[in-house]
């Protein structure tokens, strides 16, 4: 009698706790459903972006872009309304991943903070002008992680991983490559929204799938483009003091007023892991390239090589997080070092600057 009843009773039990979970689950999805459906508020970047690109729902679509550029352009299928809020939608992620931007906050961007550690990162900062970057002319520049180019290229070849990446799966290793973060599904809507915005992109520039265009990935410097074939930590610490420091902080820690990221950090906690291709620990070609066509904002293309590649030598040398491969004991050592070393550093150069004026005197 006794165990027909503790039966009943954990059966009873089992079946409650799975019918909450599934109550939950269709609360969260009818969410889902109830953001897909709802309008989507521009960010200011995105709003520009999406105006220029004409992109509305239709029957048809014309590019206002090719348009301007070839004096004809083609009528390819058009959007419905369900894909111009997933487009648009797909823009304000990727150029707001926290939703900084937004009224609502991390709702409007599918809670994404969620796969991002620290406050400061979003995609822009690295995929510069939404993923689309061009100069006055509008000419879309060599190595500029464009986010049309790379969904054309469709599956590609991983030189790190050795394995066949389709553009979602490139865009999920993002997340924790150069956010220092953690993997969303492959069908969370974050990933969907920001491959239909990519794709708008690819309509809207004509690139054609399955080519590689000059735009895609980054522009990258190895060793062989200087000919000093070596990098100076010392003279990387110099030129970052006077080249970068008023921007993203003596320490690189970024910076931030409001509540707004003015400038990103590229160190400590708010930065990309040691993990990421943008640290030149990991891939030495990809931040140099990086700084040298894209930095400092107002200067681009003003730095030599040699320059580009001493200062990423250097920043990869100043504390911040661990990636996914290092495992706990390096992840404790680097948290350390990011506490300890800011405040160190600055002492050193206090005291520094204190012997200086000793000497003058
Ligand atoms: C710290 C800089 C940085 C941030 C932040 C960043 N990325 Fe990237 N992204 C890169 C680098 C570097 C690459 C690799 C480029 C290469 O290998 O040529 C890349 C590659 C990609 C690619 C593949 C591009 C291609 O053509 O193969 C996608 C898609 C992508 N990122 C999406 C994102 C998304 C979405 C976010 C925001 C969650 C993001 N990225 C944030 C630096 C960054
Ligand atoms: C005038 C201000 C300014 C200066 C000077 C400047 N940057 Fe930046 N930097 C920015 C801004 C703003 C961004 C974010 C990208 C954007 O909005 O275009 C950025 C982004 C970056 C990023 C990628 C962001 C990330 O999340 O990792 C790196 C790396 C970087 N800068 C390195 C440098 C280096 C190295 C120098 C010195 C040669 C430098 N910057 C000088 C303003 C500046």
């Amino acid at each position: 009698m006794r165990t027909a009843h503790a039966k009943i009773l954990s059966i009873g039990l089992l079946v409650s706790v799975l019918g909450g979970l599934y109550l939950v689950a269709v609360k969260k999805h009818a969410e889902r459903d109830a953001l897909r459906q709802a309008a989507v508020a521009l960010t200011p970047a995105c709003k520009e972006k999406l105006h220029d690109y004409a992109l509305a729902p239709g029957e048809r679509y014309r590019s206002p872009y090719l348009l301007k550029r070839t004096g004809s352009s083609r009528t390819l299928r058009g959007y419905s309304e369900d894909d111009v809020r997933a487009i648009e939608r797909g823009c304000n992620v990727f150029d707001d991943v926290q939703g900084q931007l937004a009224k609502n906050g991390p709702r409007e961007r599918w809670y994404a903070s969620r796969f991002v550690r620290g406050t400061q990162t979003t995609c822009v900062h690295c995929h510069q002008r939404v993923g689309d970057k061009q100069d006055a002319a509008g000419n879309r520049l060599v190595g500029s992680n464009g986010l049309g180019a790379s969904w054309v290229m469709a599956d590609m070849y991983d030189r790190f991983t050795g394995m066949l990446l389709p553009h979602e799966f490139r865009q999920m290793q993002c997340y924790i490559n150069s956010s220092n973060g953690f993997k969303p599904n492959s069908a969370d809507d974050v990933i969907r929204d920001v491959t239909a915005y990519s794709r708008f992109l690819a309509a809207a520039l004509d690139l054609k799938i399955g080519n590689r265009y000059p735009e895609q990935g980054m522009d990258e410097i190895p060793a062989s483009a200087t000919l000093r074939r070596g990098d100076d930590y010392v003279r990387g610490a110099y030129l970052f003091r006077h080249k970068c420091a008023s921007c993203h902080g003596p320490q690189a820690l970024g910076t931030v007023a409001d509540g707004r990221v003015l400038y990103p950090a590229l160190a400590g906690p708010n930065s990309f892991s040691l993990d990421s291709r943008m640290n030149f620990a990991k891939v030495n070609t990809v931040m140099s390239g990086f700084i040298c066509r894209n930095m400092p904002v107002g200067e681009e293309g003003s730095l030599a090589n040699q320059d580009c590649r001493d200062i990423a030598y250097y920043v990869s040398t100043l504390p911040r997080p661990a990636g996914d491969l290092q495992g706990p004991l390096v992840a404790a050592w680097q948290q350390l070092m990011m506490t300890v070393m800011p405040p160190l550093t600055l002492y050193a150069e206090t005291l520094a600057r204190s012997d200086t004026m000793h000497a003058r005197n």
